[in-house]
């Protein structure tokens, strides 16, 4: 099981979550609950977090992250409700 590492507003919050999991659809259900999301469909980037490691288990950045996040994208921003978490993540949301 993907553990994933959130670090938030000076915490760590710590949990595990299940193969192939998206974070936005977890928040929803309040599996999740300490990520903050908006339109769930790479629109709003509400859900932008910084990948601090585990970052090569993802996929490439889709076109909804390379049109909303541009240049940030090289600096390790992703939109959580575009990833399926395969692996242990560490990530940072703000
Ligand atoms: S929740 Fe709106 S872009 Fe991810």
């Amino acid at each position: 099981m993907p553990n994933v590492k959130l670090h938030q507003n000076g915490q760590i919050i710590q949990q595990e979550v299940g193969p192939n999991s998206n974070l936005v659809v977890l928040a929803g259900i309040k599996k999740f609950p300490h990520l903050k999301y908006g339109c769930g469909m790479g629109k709003c980037t509400r859900c932008t977090v910084k990948v601090l490691s585990g970052g090569e288990s993802l996929p490439e950045p889709n076109w909804k992250e390379q049109k909303m996040l541009g240049d940030k994208l090289s600096q390790g921003y992703r939109l959580a409700c575009q990833l399926y978490i395969q692996d242990d993540i560490e990530l940072c949301q703000e």
